[in-house]
């Protein structure tokens, strides 16, 4: 086929494709989520550094950093350790360029020049968003997070079933570039935890926090499961309740 004719079919794909999600009422609503959760605020930022300034805090751990300039940088805490293996920018500033799962299996075997008795104050989970991952991740966080310090886990509220999905790749998917993937799986799974006391705040895609303290507004849910095969859309008609999800500005309104 000549290249002309080629140019015109996909012209005419392409069209089709447009006027075919133009009409697609999942397209519409989807965009529409999303523009709701970007105008929410505060940042995690900000959300870190006021857990942080809620404790007399020394160490500060951020797994999947990315960009510093957008949160690492922003943190205000004495000691700061960062961990990215480097899949997302180039240049990853980081201090240890690894895995999550390296990250902790050298501290655990003393590989590593930090104390294997090294309890972190907050430990912020932001690297690969997929539920075996971040499970691991809080699994491995539990044993060095301090009694009274604060998991952090950014993505836990994904406005739609589009923005949750497993494949970031997907990019014909409603929620075009917008991914939060199944981090939310990990946070509901450990919300069962009898120990552990979590809150999700409604903000920045979902700053979900577990303490080994129970501080104000935090919890934990009964068992049995209430949505034990993790369907998307149970979720959504629960996850006020499920993952204790509360507006930021309000919790800490009560703390006063
Ligand atoms: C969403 S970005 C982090 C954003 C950053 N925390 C912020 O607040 O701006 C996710 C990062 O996780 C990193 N990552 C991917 N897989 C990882 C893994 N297994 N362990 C640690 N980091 C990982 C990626 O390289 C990427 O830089």
């Amino acid at each position: 086929m000549n290249s002309l004719k080629q140019y015109i079919i996909n012209i005419k794909n392409s069209y089709t494709i447009g006027k075919r999600i133009n009409h697609d009422p999942y397209f519409k609503k989807t965009s529409v989520e999303t523009r709701i959760e970007i105008e929410k605020g505060p940042r995690r930022t900000v959300v870190i550094n006021y857990l942080l300034s809620l404790t007399p805090a020394q160490n500060y751990l951020e797994i999947g950093v990315r960009n510093p300039e957008k949160n690492f940088n922003r943190i205000n805490c004495k000691n700061k350790i960062s961990v990215d293996p480097g899949i997302e920018y180039e240049e990853n500033p980081v201090d240890y360029k690894m895995t999550s799962d390296d990250f902790f299996r050298k501290i655990r075997k003393g590989n590593i020049e930090i104390d294997k008795k090294i309890k972190f104050d907050i430990i912020f989970i932001d690297g690969l968003h997929l539920a075996n991952q971040v499970e691991r991740d809080i699994v491995n966080s539990l044993d060095f997070i301090s009694k009274t310090g604060f998991i952090i886990l950014h993505d836990c509220n994904p406005p739609s079933q589009f923005h949750a999905r497993e494949s970031y790749d997907f990019l014909n998917s409603p929620a075009r570039n917008f991914w939060n993937g199944t981090t939310w799986k990990a946070f509901y799974k450990f919300r069962h935890e009898k120990l552990l006391y979590s809150i999700c705040f409604d903000t920045d895609w979902g700053v979900g926090v577990i303490s080994k303290t129970k501080y104000a507004g935090f919890n934990n849910l009964e068992l049995p499961m209430g949505n034990p095969y993790f369907e998307f859309n149970s979720h959504l008609k629960n996850k006020k309740f499920y993952m204790n999800l509360q507006n930021f500005h309000d919790w800490n309104k009560t703390l006063k």
